[in-house]
């Protein structure tokens, strides 16, 4: 039996830039019709020249696959109006990261006092722009993201126009917020839908799945799939594909990020196919995204899968991907 998907998104991807770029990039435009992409790069994209920079350096390392990058900014609240319209129709979202809470975000913000954030975000609901957030406060690393839902919370009263997309959760809490506000959206990803925390630090601690937000406990991933099988209508796929060097992961410091990108649409098959919930993968991986994103557009493209195994090379040029060496049950065909 094959498995075909129609146009499937990424809502939230890091590409990187130069030699990375490179490696990175077709590992997503032969699989994908588009992307969200991330703009913590150094230093972070917060002008319309690095946009239309970025993404023709984007499309000159995807060549002729059909993939539209969707690009970000990095938020600041000093972006007006003015500045937001003259970024035309190429600016799809604006990525928000509180201060220094993950790689590359050293110029997020500090505090979030709703006076100080009114001005962009008010000119975002205006102009239709989706906020997508890095929700995590720096409290206890486990506890962050509960942590954070006040201020999800805060933001949603105050700006009911604004869609606000809580990315990359992995809570229970994060979960039942979604319900309790008309403008919050989500984004999940491959890795937390399978890991917990015992994955990453439970045996031999495993530097390639360790991540930010860090996988949590079996409850928390039960809410995630729970809404991911289900297709919930306000949840999409996000990879948060995060390449770093393999020297960056397999070191002292061990940098922030999973790699997941060549494998996550054939094992999130695989995730739908074991809870019987194929007819459902179609939205989670593009039509809830199309409806959420109003201001995208989505390239055709089929996608074909098939139960045939599928070995996940052990690196793509520096980079070890997650399940490297392993044999995934469906390949793309
Ligand atoms: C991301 C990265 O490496 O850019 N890392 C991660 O652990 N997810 C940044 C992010 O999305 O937090
Ligand atoms: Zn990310």
């Amino acid at each position: 039996m094959s498995i075909t998907l129609n146009s499937p998104l990424d809502m939230h991807l890091h590409l990187r830039d130069e030699e990375m770029l490179q490696t990175v990039a077709p590992l997503s435009s032969s699989t994908f019709s588009g992307a969200i992409i991330m703009p913590n790069l150094v230093p972070p994209i917060s002008t319309k020249e690095a946009l239309d920079e970025y993404k023709n350096r984007i499309k000159m390392a995807i060549g002729e696959d059909t993939f539209t990058p969707y690009m970000t900014l990095f938020f600041k609240p000093t972006y007006t109006k003015e500045f937001l319209e003259s970024m035309g129709d190429e600016l799809i979202a604006i990525k928000l990261y509180p201060a220094g809470i993950t790689t590359n975000s050293e110029g997020g913000v500090n505090g979030f006092e709703v006076e100080e954030l009114r001005p962009t975000l008010t000119a975002m609901s205006e102009l239709g722009i989706p906020l997508c957030i890095h929700g995590e406060t720096n409290g206890f690393v486990m506890d962050r993201e509960a942590e954070f839902v006040s201020i999800y919370e805060m933001l949603a009263t105050n700006f009911p126009k604004l869609k606000i997309i809580m990315e990359h959760i992995t809570t229970k809490e994060s979960v039942e917020a979604l319900d309790r506000f008309p403008n919050l959206y989500a984004t999940i990803t491959l890795h937390h839908l399978l890991i917990t925390l015992d994955d990453v630090a439970g045996g031999m601690l495993q530097p390639h799945l360790f991540c930010k937000p860090i996988a949590k406990r079996p409850e928390d991933r039960e809410a995630l799939r729970k809404i991911a099988l289900e297709g919930h209508p306000k949840v999409m796929f996000g990879s948060d594909s995060a390449p770093h060097p393999q020297h960056a992961k397999e070191s002292c410091g061990c940098a922030a990020g999973v790699f997941t990108s060549p494998i996550a649409i054939q094992v999130l098959t695989e995730l739908f196919m074991k809870h019987s919930n194929l007819q459902k993968l179609q939205a989670f991986v593009s039509d809830n995204a199309k409806r959420i994103y109003k201001n995208i557009k989505v390239p055709k493209k089929t996608i074909i899968l098939e139960k045939k195994p599928f070995i996940v090379p052990q690196k793509y040029g520096t980079v070890v991907p997650m399940y490297a060496g392993e044999e995934l049950a469906y390949s793309i065909i």
